[in-house]
């Protein structure tokens, strides 16, 4: 396998790099503490066609690879990672829904098109109260009625749901069916009934925006419903396969962006008369997190190799796994390696630490994807 980057690759990569530094870094501590969107960044950064970066013209979007894509989040991450989630989950989890559904190619073009340049954000919208872990569930039901579905239940932990123009929601058309009986829908913003719910209080990633999203007799044309009945449930898991590879991407700028400031810290930190990184016990634990997170990109890159190939459900798993362990391993040392500065805000690795707790928990925690890899080992 070949991981060396086209130059496509390389070019979007400084282009995200560039960004982080010059736009995100200045600002990422007020950010961070005021806990709200990112609008005019976030519209900034989406003048690049970033969020339309891994889908085909014909819809839309900047026929870029997923390389290039993951590429970007993780360039963001390492500075940013709510910024990162918000790309991601706009990119991967709305967008993916969309492309990786049976729509029509028009219907693909009507809600890819205005994401690509940040004019409009999407959200994803499976979790509910009752259905977390076990997606299979969900209560959202939805009732054909003429030319229209309505949509009736509750969503929850909806990242972009506050902002968001287009959701994509998960339905039951038929109850009795379970997951056979699960369609998907496009739901704009403003439509009556559709409402934003509580807006959550988080740990972390704290710019992202996560809430509740309430239907209560929402009536959506036909033509939005992108999987039909039957269709739903694959499309979400298919589409959280892709969403896996880009938190893997955010976990992974993480672990990078603690670890390039461990490094930066340990060589001008003096104690005992040498610099930290001088003894022995921090060195060897810093090696041994440089070869954690350079299995964890390894496998990252298998991901997104086996993603162009068209199945990636374990690699997806794999890399997920690796790569936001080794945002909470490393952020976590580069926390206890600064000692009380560490703790502080303006070094940034306590931010890095919220924020890597969450990679772990959403898109399927941790020990989903244990579930999904050890169902593989014994078929
Ligand atoms: N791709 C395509 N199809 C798939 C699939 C995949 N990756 N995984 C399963 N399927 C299919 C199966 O083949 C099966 O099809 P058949 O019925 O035709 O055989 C069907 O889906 C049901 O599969 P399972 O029996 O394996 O389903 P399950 O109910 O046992 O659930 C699970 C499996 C892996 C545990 C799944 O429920 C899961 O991924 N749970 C975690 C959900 C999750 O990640 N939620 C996060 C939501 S988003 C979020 O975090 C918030 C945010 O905004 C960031």
């Amino acid at each position: 396998m070949d991981f060396k980057l086209t130059e496509e690759q390389a070019k979007i990569k400084q282009m995200a790099a560039d960004f982080a530094k010059n736009d995100l870094a200045p600002t990422i501590l007020e950010r961070d503490a005021a806990g709200e969107f990112p609008t005019e960044l976030f519209k900034k950064f989406g003048k690049t066609g970033a969020y339309g970066l891994p889908y085909p013209k014909e819809v839309g979007g900047l026929g870029g690879s997923y390389m290039s894509y993951v590429q970007a989040v993780m360039e963001i991450s390492k500075v940013d990672a709510a910024f990162g989630i918000i790309y991601s989950v706009d990119t991967s989890l709305y967008g993916g829904s969309i492309m990786n559904s049976s729509a029509p190619i028009e219907i693909k073009k009507k809600f890819i098109e205005p994401i690509t340049y940040g004019e409009k954000i999407g959200s994803f919208g499976l979790t509910e109260p009752g259905a977390g872990s076990d997606a299979a569930g969900c209560k959202t039901v939805a009732v054909q009625d003429g030319d229209e579905w309505v949509l009736n239940g509750s969503k929850c932990f909806n990242t972009n749901g506050p902002v968001a123009d287009f959701t994509v929601i998960y339905a039951l058309t038929d109850p009795a069916l379970g997951t056979k009986g699960m369609a998907a829908f496009v739901v704009e913003k403003g439509t009556p009934g559709f409402t934003v719910g509580r807006v959550e209080n988080k740990m972390g990633i704290r710019q992202a925006q996560v809430s509740e999203m309430h239907l209560e007799n929402v009536r959506v044309p036909a033509e939005q419903m992108i999987a039909k009945p039957g269709e739903g449930f694959k499309l979400a898991m298919k589409t959280l396969d892709g969403g896996r590879i880009g938190v893997a991407a955010q976990g992974l700028g993480i672990a990078k962006g603690a670890f390039e400031a461990a490094v930066a810290y340990m060589k001008q930190r003096e104690q005992f008369g040498k610099p930290i990184c001088k003894n022995q016990f921090l060195a060897f634990k810093m090696a041994e997190l440089a070869t954690q997170i350079k299995s964890a990109e390894l496998l990252l890159y298998n991901a997104v190799a086996a993603h162009d190939e068209g199945r990636y459900t374990i690699e997806a798993a794999m890399a997920k796994l690796a790569c936001t362990d080794a945002a909470m391993e490393m952020t976590t040392w580069a926390t206890q390696f600064m000692g009380g500065n560490g703790f502080m805000k303006e070094y940034h690795v306590e931010r890095m630490m919220r924020d890597a707790k969450i990679t772990q928990i959403y898109e399927g925690t941790n020990e989903i994807q244990k579930l999904i890899i050890s169902g593989s080992l014994f078929r």
